[in-house]
């Protein structure tokens, strides 16, 4: 077998490094025997530079041909044409590609696709250009000859150039003039013109402002890192949104207009269209003043734009064409507990124990890979987490209407093969089953990651997901979870290369750098800042122990080169590309497996890299299917891709327990809703270092109006469970009391993402499209269309600054949750908000009508409450709003009931459509906000509800309604008029 290179790199520092650095002897171990902790070079390499950091580099405009066009031709959805190189090949970051096809598809009303691929495209080398469909979604033509309102025109002057227009504006959406087209096979670039200023939001997954300006570079190579600002972190979505906002003249001109926060008050519109690339090889996406240029490091120009004009449109038809979001089960709206650091079933008894004592709703209960036997997926420890007193504890918390998840890791620990204790049939019937990623030469490809060597399985091998399936349910049948957590999916591994290749005898060898809590470490005191630089766990920890007088080694490594790659006609250098991305760890096979792990159809990783994660969550959705026949999948995921939503949940991985984290939830959380990621949530209270009273008071109160809402920390951090604090408890209580009330109202939105690609959390921009002073707003958000939520976000406050649109203008009313009454400013501008601690302000917006079910501990009791409707109105006295029910849990339910609630002239009227679901809960109050007054003369059903249960506070304008004695949704309609 030939050694890797990055192996002989070790290698050379081994006399010194590849030592028993310390003995360790993990909680998780049986075994007494000492652990080799590998040394921190293994995951150190050559660097590069950037290549929007080099000095030296050379832009490709100024020196590559482009192309011209010829041969076109119309085909019934579109056309096709020939690219052919213009000039002398340039073969600046890679090989020239002499001749192109141009394919335009006219897809869908609204959905246009320009895709560029070379013309020497064989079955063979498909995917060096291609994502296969099995893979991620790939939209096709759904209709032919159909009116569009974007048109696709070109140009050969000089060279090919392309625009995309929207007809009913003129307004070009794309334009590729005057850029030159260049196209390598590992480097492909094409930039368009935008106007000054852009409005652009999308491209993520990122740590950054929600509107992303324009002196950004968002990098895509999925890396193990969560809490960095502006560097690829795990997940790829290259999509975006743009916005461009407008004033209108009498004569029907329209001029767009520069949007900032004090612009003053005018008579605006705004249209925006989506582009998706399509596209996952790593790559750069700058966004500079005037334009926005993809260089990507190989595949092909498959464009899709998507109309619009508004926001919901776009969203609506990128997700139609990804995958719209995946329906979750009602009791994934409760609130989630979890740690790193739950040592066994007692605990989490202990932990469950105590929420039910003090009153706290707590849905579900977690553990990270304590439960784990040294780590390995699939294997209980004995040790604190047994399997017989598993299934009691789990018969326990079930009775209880409670859940649990457990973590399952992205890779597979491969068993020593001189310890016959060490057997690890997981492995075993995986690797007989051909499921795990290879060398070039046909070796396992064997990584590091917390169990020791792994290898990492191959989701385009035959094998892998009826693997993955089969130890989901085998594991499941020891210990009866109810959803899973991926993680480390990027794919992270601890070390360069294929480290463990000749080496397995050394296994369970320890990671190289300390677990948070284990002698040296020195991650959990960093300051704060410390992740701006480099915050994966990895990278951190070892360049922590590096800087250490530990009794770990620092890195022997000294190797400081840097590698510029020239490119070789025809070869492609797959680890060192000659185009250097702006990858946060450096080379792209550090903290991550190496490009040249190749999969059973010969793939490469450095394709396939940015959809791994796609591809675990895809087979755990399979699997979890087997697990559950029928029942909603509950998966949630680390790295994601465009229409990983259709399958998982995703939550923001390793923040810190700091005020900078929580304030990027809300932007991370409303770009993964316009990425089709509704069920998303972050690490409330923080996940590294220790979170305090303060923070986690007003986190928990947040997060309890984001889809997904879990509390999770790191190991040895202190417990942060919201009992810990007497204010934290209050605070919990609080808004969970606020979110139980709106289960119905934000499952209801869950279904509206899930049938027809609605957003569930909104940015205000969306809500409010013709204000562009809310263009960049992200400090609040609203969740559906009716609650808008003003958090705050620094410590010490007393009070936040907040905007109500719409409500200067006369055009919206926004009612206080907490004392119903109708918020009056005189400013369009911020207005400051008191809001001690513990108390985080929401509003209704009027033309609201809510269905509201009460607080209760698990959402199983929750659901078996009375009914509110709570009416909101708007300033002309209307209203509405829906509900949807079913069982809460199956795929395709076979029993349904929705219910459309509408108010006009003093008249509520509810009309429910019976699709065989019953909820036999009564309707408790009809609470109605904004009325100006009322003879007291309420009608319910056109009979005359009793005075005794009529009551309207002229002060507040409210009125109350009770006494109906009826089911909520028991007959076909009933009507209320006051
Ligand atoms: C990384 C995950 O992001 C984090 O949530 C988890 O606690 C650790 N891995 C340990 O499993």
């Amino acid at each position: 077998m030939c050694i890797p290179p990055t192996w002989r790199r070790v290698l050379s520092g081994l006399s010194l490094a590849w030592v028993v650095a310390q003995a360790h002897t993990p909680s998780a171990s049986t075994t007494s025997s000492a652990q080799y902790t590998l040394p921190a070079s293994v995951n150190e390499a050559p660097g590069v530079i950037p290549n929007i950091k080099d000095p030296q580099a050379v832009n490709a405009q100024t020196i590559c041909p482009g192309y011209i066009a010829s041969n076109v031709q119309k085909t019934n959805s579109g056309l096709t044409a020939s690219l052919t190189l213009a000039g002398e090949a340039c073969n600046l970051y890679g090989t020239d590609v002499e001749s192109l096809n141009l394919t335009i598809e006219y897809q869908t009303t609204d959905r246009l696709n320009v895709a560029i691929a070379p013309t020497y495209i064989s079955a063979a080398n498909e995917t060096q250009y291609f994502i296969p469909p099995s893979v991620a979604a790939k939209p096709e033509v759904e209709e032919s000859n159909l009116v569009s309102d974007l048109e696709f025109s070109w140009s050969n002057d000089p060279s090919f150039a392309f625009e995309v227009t929207r007809k009913s504006t003129e307004d070009v959406i794309f334009s590729t003039k005057g850029r030159k087209l260049v196209f390598e096979n590992q480097f492909v670039e094409f930039s368009s013109a935008l106007p000054e200023e852009y409005n652009l939001y999308g491209l993520g997954e990122s740590i950054h402002a929600f509107r992303l300006g324009n002196n950004y570079t968002k990098t895509y190579y999925a890396a193990d890192d969560g809490a960095t600002v502006d560097v690829n972190i795990y997940g790829t979505h290259p999509f975006y949104l743009e916005t461009r906002y407008f004033t209108e003249s009498d004569d029907g001109n329209h001029t767009l207009v520069t949007a900032n926060e004090t612009m003053p008050d005018g008579n605006y519109t705004s249209q925006s269209h989506g582009v998706y690339s399509r596209n996952a090889h790593g790559q750069d996406i700058l966004l500079q003043a005037g334009g926005i240029t993809y260089r990507a490091i190989g595949g092909s120009i498959d464009l899709y734009f998507f109309a619009g004009p508004t926001q919901p449109k776009v969203t609506t038809s990128y997700l139609k064409a990804v995958g719209l979001p995946a329906m979750q089960q009602y009791w994934t709206f409760g609130f989630h507990q979890c740690r790193w650091g739950y040592k066994s079933w007692q605990e989490l008894e202990d932990v469950v124990g105590n929420y039910t004592q003090f009153g706290i709703p707590l849905e579900t209960i977690w553990t990270d890979i304590d439960w784990m036997l040294r780590y390995r997926d699939f294997e209980n420890n004995p040790i604190g987490f047994g399997d017989a007193p598993g299934q009691k504890f789990l018969q326990r918390l079930h009775d209880g209407g409670r859940h649990y998840v457990p973590i399952f890791d992205s890779a597979i620990y491969v068993p020593n093969p001189t310890d016959s204790s060490d057997a690890y049939p997981v492995f075993e019937r995986g690797n007989d089953t051909g499921s795990f990623l290879k060398n070039p030469d046909g070796s396992l490809y064997i990584g590091d990651v917390w169990p020791g060597f792994t290898v990492f399985p191959d989701w385009l091998s035959d094998g892998a997901v009826p693997w993955w399936t089969d130890e989901m349910v085998r594991y499941h049948n020891i210990t009866p979870f109810d959803g899973a957590w991926i993680d480390m999916s990027e794919i992270s591994s601890f070390c360069v290369g294929s480290c463990g290749s000749g080496h397995l005898d050394q296994n369970p060898v320890h990671p190289p750098f300390a677990l948070p809590g284990e002698p040296s470490n020195l991650v959990l005191n960093y300051p704060e800042g410390f992740n701006k630089t480099n915050a994966t766990e990895a990278a951190s920890a070892s360049s922590a122990l590096a800087s250490s007088s530990s009794a770990y080694p620092a890195s022997t490594s000294t190797d400081t080169s840097i590698i510029r790659t020239t490119p070789t006609p025809g070869i492609r250098n797959v680890n060192y590309p000659p185009y250097a991305i702006n990858n946060v760890q450096g080379a792209l096979d550090v903290s991550a497996i190496s490009p040249n792990a190749t999969h059973a159809d010969g793939t490469l990783e450095y394709e396939m890299h940015n959809l791994w994660g796609h591809g675990i969550l895809k087979a755990t959705y399979t699997a979890l299917s087997a697990v559950f026949p029928d029942l909603r999948p509950f998966i949630i995921g680390r790295s994601t891709f465009s229409g990983s939503g259709a399958f998982a949940g995703h939550w923001g991985g390793d923040n810190w327990s700091n005020w900078p984290s929580m304030i990027f939830s809300i932007p991370q959380a409303l770009e993964m809703s316009l990425l089709g990621i509704p069920m998303f949530g972050v690490d409330t209270c923080g996940f590294a270092d220790n979170t305090d009273m303060e923070l986690c008071n007003r986190w928990m109160q947040l997060s309890a109006f984001f889809p997904f809402y879990r509390n999770h920390n790191t190991l040895s951090a202190i417990s942060q469970e919201a009992y810990r604090w007497d204010s934290v408890i209050d605070a919990s209580k609080s808004a969970m009391a606020i979110r139980f009330q709106l289960l119905p109202y934000l499952y209801t939105l869950f279904y509206h993402a899930h049938t027809k690609g609605h957003t569930v959390m909104r940015a205000l921009a969306w809500e409010f499209p013709n204000d562009p002073s809310l263009a960049s707003a992200d400090r609040q958000f609203l969740l559906g269309p009716s609650i808008l939520v003003i958090p705050v976000l620094e410590p010490s406050a007393k009070s936040v600054e907040g905007v109500f649109p719409g409500l200067t203008q006369g055009q919206e009313t926004w009612y206080d949750w907490y004392n119903h009454t109708a918020v009056s400013v005189s400013s369009r501008a911020n207005t400051t908000i008191d809001a001690p601690l513990g108390h985080i302000p929401v509003y209704v917006r009027g033309g609201s009508v809510l269905p509201l079910q009460q607080r209760a501990l698990t959402t199983r009791d929750a659901r078996n409450t009375p009914w509110d409707i709570l009416v909101a109105l708007d300033k002309n006295g209307d209203g509405d709003g829906d509900l949807y029910l079913d069982d809460g849990i199956s795929v395709q339910p076979n029993a349904t009931l929705t219910a459309n609630l509408t108010v006009h002239n003093r008249r509520l009227d509810a009309v429910i459509n019976h699709g065989g679901w019953v909820d036999g809960n009564v309707l408790r109050n009809v609470t109605i906000w904004g009325i100006e007054n009322t003879d007291n003369k309420v009608k319910f059903n056109g009979h005359h509800v009793h005075q005794g249960n009529v009551q309207f506070d002229k002060i507040k304008k409210t009125l109350v309604v009770s006494g109906f004695n009826t089911s909520a949704w028991a007959g076909d309609r009933w009507t209320l008029e006051w």
